[in-house]
């Protein structure tokens, strides 16, 4: 609205985040020459509007990213509000017809308010509330905050890009596409040198969350203390996040600060949990160290620990602010480690129809974290179709768990693809050759997919119904003529015969 503060916020949040500003009215009046009372006069309200919308799409077109202060009509038409939000992320100054009227004053040079300002206000407000509703992703009420409160919330509100020099620089560069909650990654060998790039801008310290062993120091470009975690699933506990949070509690770290994950599956889960959770949330940055933190735990937004009861059964979706894939990291991991993240691999070749074989490694991964990204894109908490993602994951959680973790992730992933392709084809949804083809990509990983003796399949499926994913009893991610999508209520005598073929 007129008098929210609008442009003189949109100018002071522009200078923090170092991006230049439009005012859109000022554009206007430097486009036509005229006054935007002047126009409203000569040409008329609808006519102004046709104006307004030319100018705010040549605006949202820069490629540079901007900080804009609309004119408080422009929200009013459907394919605006639209273009705004597609754009970045749209912001309401919500104030009262009262704190409004003591911006504008006798509200002349203002058309709309001629006559009775207040009444005027208060009738325009009403007006545009619900379409300024629709158009906010978020709503700042500004009446009782000073102007630095509120441009502090708003900065606060936005991401970091990434420059474009660095992303010209890498190899791969994948967009997770999620609206103002959108980011990078960054796929290539050396790119955890461009850390600092990627920390948010308001930020004065980085908590850096790793484990021992794990041998890259990062250099956030801020002061930063390091918080070490312990090794395996067991170290991601609720005991693990009071422990984080309180050590960040006593370093002082605050909302406006960040954390680094830089580690595998574990430490990413871990982090981000913290992360999601501290301060009710302070935003992350990840830089997965194993392949399988690359092309899953790391991308997406999941965070979580276990509890005794089942895997990841406590989390928070919570979106990083930029991931760096340094594929450099990758030589020091042990074979197994390596393998491990080769189980998640294989569950790719089977969601698209890419011919993954055919890329290098790098390249490869990219894919990975590309599919894993339009997946989440589409269905971002897992309403629906994000749980393709877990192909192969019904079984591997419960050999995880009953076989208290002695193999790790990956290679249950390995066993739990092929029992789902078993399943697949003693349903009907899949011939043997794809079956096959299963088993050869797993071969070629030189992953293991048999079962091990120790472990019993009615445990194994009475654990299944267990599963946090369990929609309908059993659900399972199958292959099928359509694709890999969740098939529910999969009989007990075809999942008993299907744990047989992987003996
Ligand atoms: N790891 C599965 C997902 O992120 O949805």
């Amino acid at each position: 609205m007129m008098g929210s503060g609008k442009s003189s916020i949109g100018r002071r949040v522009a200078k923090r985040l170092r991006r230049r500003h439009v005012d859109l009215d000022s554009f206007i009046e430097r486009a036509s020459g005229k006054k935007i009372a002047e126009l409203f006069a000569s040409e008329g309200e609808a006519l102004f509007r046709d104006r307004e919308h030319d100018a705010l799409r040549e605006v949202l077109a820069d490629q540079e990213p901007l900080v804009v202060s609309t004119g408080g009509g422009s929200v009013l038409r459907d394919d605006n509000r639209a273009a705004m939000r597609a754009a970045g992320t749209v912001v309401w100054l919500r104030a009262s017809p009262q704190s409004l009227l003591a911006r504008v004053g006798d509200g002349s040079g203002r058309p709309l308010l001629a006559g009775d300002p207040l009444g005027n206000l208060t009738r325009i407000a009403t007006e545009r509330e619900g379409v300024y509703a629709a158009a906010a992703h978020e709503i700042i009420d500004v009446d009782r905050l000073s102007s630095d409160a509120v441009s502090d919330r708003v900065a606060r509100l936005v991401g970091r890009p990434v420059p474009s020099a660095i992303a010209a620089a890498t190899p791969y560069v994948v967009e997770v596409a999620l609206g103002r909650r959108s980011y990078t990654v960054l796929v290539g060998a050396g790119v955890r040198h461009e850390l600092a790039a990627l920390i948010p801008r308001d930020a004065r310290r980085a908590a850096i969350v790793t484990q021992a062993g794990i041998p890259y120091a990062v250099d956030p470009g801020i002061s930063s203390q390091v918080f070490t975690i312990g090794d395996g699933e067991p170290a991601k506990s609720l005991v693990t996040i009071e422990s984080l949070c309180r050590g960040f509690a006593q370093w002082g770290l605050t909302r406006a600060d960040c954390v680094v994950a830089v580690g595998g599956g574990v430490v990413t889960d871990v982090a981000g949990f913290a992360a999601a959770s501290y301060h009710r949330g302070v935003q992350l940055v990840s830089v997965p160290t194993t392949l399988l933190g690359m092309i899953d735990a790391a991308v997406g937004g999941k965070t979580g620990v276990n509890l005794p009861e089942g895997k990841n059964l406590v989390g928070a979706f919570w979106q990083p602010s930029g991931v760096l894939c340094d594929t450099e990291t990758l030589a020091t991991l042990s074979p197994r480690e390596y393998r491990c993240g080769l189980g998640e691999m294989a569950k790719y070749h089977f969601l698209t129809g890419d011919d993954l074989g055919a890329l290098d490694l790098d390249a490869r991964i990219a894919r990975c974290v590309a599919i894993k990204a339009e997946v989440v894109a589409s269905d971002e908490r897992e309403g629906g179709r994000r749980a393709i993602l877990n192909y192969g994951h019904t079984l591997a959680h419960a050999i995880e768990i009953a076989g208290s973790y002695e193999l790790r992730h990956g290679e249950a992933v390995a066993i739990g693809l092929v029992y789902a392709a078993e399943v697949a084809y003693r349903l009907g949804r899949i011939d043997a050759a794809r079956v096959g083809e299963h088993r050869a990509v797993l071969g070629a990983y030189d992953l293991a997919t048999t079962l091990p003796t120790a472990l019993d399949g009615d445990e194994l499926i009475a654990l299944f119904a267990r599963d946090k994913k369990a929609i309908d009893g059993v659900t399972f991610v199958l292959d099928g003529p359509k694709g890999v999508e969740v098939v529910t209520g999969v009989a007990p005598e075809i999942l008993r015969e299907a744990m047989e073929a992987i003996r």
